[in-house]
């Protein structure tokens, strides 16, 4: 199985089912959460429409997630869309003119807006309008549109890709960050319960090591360990069966998959270790940049196995030891 596959952005019934409702049952990001709390509460009290809010980090951390909770204790409606799927003017328009005081909009990938769609959207978030062209040829004018007092959350795995002026109309920007073992395991005991199959402690552990500090893939692979579980006939999942599960999905045991082994192996072996541009290492294993990038490197950057210099990507030690390859001089 390999990151593509974990990390489908599609939202799956299997994965809507366990979408935690509240801030509550939300589990870690806790500085994020609880100010968040904050501003929602406080928009409460005024009785305004909460700030725009930005959340931005890699997937799989909870955005989307987020973002409902967001509307949920807002008490308000939310609409959903994505950047990519909002092709002319007129489409984000038809959207803003059918929200109602208080809605929340949330667009996901809003680094993929196209830039004549987004400029619709700054007078919208700043002013609550929209500026239309009507008419044809010689009689065009352009006529404002008064919107209701709505907020905008915007989702991104890559913030460094907006625009500033776009960048600039979020009130509030909250970077989501990779989840402690124990948030994991704590996540990983909930989704047994709602699945109402349970997991030894040791299981659990098990899997939260290896999932990536990225709960989307901890629900994942708990799917799957538990299809071998079920299979063997076993009513509770026990830490061998799990190893063995994990093991058998290539799934090691930093939680690396097929795609990070060839990534860091290729510029081990191919380019000494590096330094190694992105562009020449993504063409030598036959991935995507923008794959690598977004969803692999993030990780390994974040525990340590490869660094970013300005001439390239470097492995560190602790990736030669990972693999228990031997670093020349
Ligand atoms: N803090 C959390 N607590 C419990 N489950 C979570 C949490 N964050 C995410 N999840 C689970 O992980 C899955 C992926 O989350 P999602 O919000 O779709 O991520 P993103 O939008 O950042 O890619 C969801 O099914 C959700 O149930
Ligand atoms: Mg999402």
């Amino acid at each position: 199985m390999n990151r593509e596959e974990l990390l489908d952005a599609t939202i799956e019934d299997d994965e809507s089912s366990l979408r935690p409702q509240s801030f509550d049952e939300y589990i870690g990001q806790t500085s994020l959460k609880d100010n968040l709390r904050v501003f929602v509460g406080a928009a409460k009290i005024r009785d305004e429409a909460l700030d725009h809010v930005l959340l931005y980090g890699p997937p799989g951390l909870g955005k989307t997630t987020m973002s409902m909770i967001i509307a949920n204790e807002l008490g308000s409606n939310i609409k959903i869309t994505t950047g990519p799927s909002i092709e002319k003017t007129g489409d984000l328009v038809a959207i803003l003119t059918a929200l109602e005081p208080g809605d929340v909009l949330f667009i996901d990938e809003i680094h993929r807006l196209n830039k004549v769609v987004e400029e619709i959207l700054y007078p919208a978030m700043e002013d609550f309008c929209v500026d239309v062209i009507i008419g044809k040829e010689a009689t065009t004018r352009s006529v404002r549109i008064d919107l209701p007092p709505f907020t905008l959350v915007g989702a991104t795995t890559r913030a460094g890709d907006l625009s500033a002026p776009l960048r600039d109309r979020f009130g509030i920007l909250s970077k989501l960050d990779y989840y402690t073992e124990d948030e994991l395991t704590q996540i990983i005991d909930r989704t047994s319960n709602v699945y109402k199959v349970p997991m030894q402690g040791d299981a659990t552990h098990s899997l939260a090591i290896r999932s990536r500090g990225t709960p989307r893939i901890a629900n994942r692979l708990f799917r799957r360990v538990r299809d071998f579980a079920q299979f063997y006939g076993e009513e509770t999942i026990s830490n061998e069966r799990t190893v063995e599960a994990l093991d058998r999905l290539k799934v090691d045991n930093l939680g690396l998959d097929d795609v990070d082994h060839k990534y860091l192996l290729g510029i081990i072996q191919r380019f000494k270790g590096g330094p190694v541009g992105l562009e020449a290492i993504a063409a030598s294993i036959g991935e995507e940049p923008q794959t690598l990038e977004d969803v692999y490197e993030p990780y390994l950057l974040q525990i340590g196995l490869i660094k970013r210099t300005p001439r390239g990507r470097v492995v560190t030690s602790l990736a030669y030891q990972h693999f228990q390859i031997l670093e020349d001089e």
